[in-house]
């Protein structure tokens, strides 16, 4: 069959919609109609080139939600007609990382930037060409073809809009403060960069009972939204928060600092370095440039005060567990998500969507599908 997609032609580009062929799903794999796709910075950053994918042509997106149209041989968990969130790294369940509980990790996850689904081949293909997916779902397309170990099966009744953002920002923002962080009641957080993964951070952060989570983010509306989403202070940039952390710590400083900015530097990570208490933690969820290395930290600093520096990758846990979680919560009132949509976007206006994004006018732009 054909699908409409936007394609990556080539890195730095731009989106561009077209028609794909599209295969039948092959052993574990299913055919899904998308409904609704996030607009998640990562997906930018293949776009900017600042991270490379290995297959161009490629079809982005990660964050989407959707029914299952048809399944291939060898599908046990769905059915057509189940309404279905995707999952960006397809834990296989089996691999040292999936057995101890470490889906995030999965050896799949390499899978990410090849663009080929789990046995190696595509299923996507353009001019005779294979085209890349990303993380194996490719969610900016009307329909796609993906392992079924990326689709995590939602209830029916919650909007795909919103169950989308729970297939990558929602769980990794909660998880970084939650998870990675290790956040427990009483603690002093800052979030730096509410976006749409930083958004979830700040209410991770308040769900454990972090006392005060301090917000940083220079565009006003985010600080704004910030403070409706569980944030208890909000500045423009670090200094102040940090200064704000030491002044209710006897001067020790916060007990984390999550950083999920749109584009990382090791000058981000130096700041919350600065900003965290003895043995704290910063979180490094935000992507940046693929080549750049170094953190400019103390090193006596980092061994004498035991500071931990923690990368993270969907918010350090397992989809399969993380995702229903994150739609319970939702249903219960204890995780906000409707907030987080703040504009939806026709397939062929996702360029915008992205423009939107970088001028600050998105917590999260939507692609929805008729
Ligand atoms: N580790 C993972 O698993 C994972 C998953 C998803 C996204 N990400 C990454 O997380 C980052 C955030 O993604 P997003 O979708 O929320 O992006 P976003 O663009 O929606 O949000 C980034 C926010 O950071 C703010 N910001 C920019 N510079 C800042 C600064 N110096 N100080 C404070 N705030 C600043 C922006 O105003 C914006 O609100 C991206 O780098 C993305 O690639 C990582
Ligand atoms: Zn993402
Ligand atoms: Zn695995």
């Amino acid at each position: 069959m054909r699908t409409r997609a936007a394609v990556l032609w080539e890195a730095p580009g731009r989106w561009e919609v077209g028609e794909v062929e599209l295969d039948e799903p092959r052993e574990n794999e299913v055919l899904v109609q998308l409904a609704a796709s996030g607009l998640c910075h990562s997906d930018d950053h293949f776009a900017k080139g600042d991270i490379s994918v290995a297959t161009l042509p490629f079809v982005g997106g990660h964050e989407g939600a959707g029914v299952v149209e048809a399944v291939g041989p060898g599908v046990r968990t769905l059915k057509p007609g189940d309404r279905i969130v995707t999952s960006f790294v397809p834990g296989c369940g089996r691999c040292r990382w999936c057995a101890s509980g470490q889906q995030n990790l999965c050896d799949n996850g390499a899978l990410m930037l090849t663009g080929s689904q789990l046995d190696g081949t595509f299923r996507m293909h353009v001019d005779g060409r294979d085209v890349g997916q990303g993380g194996c779902v490719s969610t900016f397309s009307e329909w796609s073809v993906m392992p079924e170990a990326s689709c995590v099966k939602i209830d029916d009744d919650v909007p795909f809009q919103v169950a989308c953002l729970v297939g990558c920002g929602v769980p990794t923002g909660w998880g970084s403060s939650v998870r990675a962080a290790g956040i427990v009641p009483g603690d002093v957080i800052i979030i730096v960069g509410t976006g749409g993964v930083g958004m979830n951070a700040v209410q991770g952060a308040r769900y454990v009972g972090a006392t005060r989570v301090i917000a940083v983010d220079p565009v006003p509306f985010k600080r704004e939204l910030a403070m409706k989403m569980g944030a208890t202070d909000a500045f423009a940039d670090i200094e102040p928060a940090a200064e704000l952390a030491r002044s209710i710590t006897n001067g020790q400083g916060a007990d984390a600092a999550v950083v999920t900015v749109g584009v990382v530097t090791g000058q981000h990570l130096a700041q919350a370095f600065a900003a965290i208490r003895k043995g704290g933690t910063v979180v490094a969820t935000a992507a940046g440039n693929q080549n750049e290395t170094g953190i400019p930290v103390n090193l006596l600093e980092l061994t004498m005060y035991q500071k931990r520096i923690q990368g993270a990758i969907y918010g350090m846990g397992s989809p399969v567990r993380e995702i229903p979680l994150m739609i319970d919560l939702y249903k219960r009132g204890d995780l906000k998500l409707d907030e987080l949509v703040t504009r939806t976007y026709p397939l062929e206006e996702i360029n915008q969507g992205y423009e939107d994004m970088h001028a600050g006018l998105n917590i999260r732009g939507v692609v929805t599908f008729n």
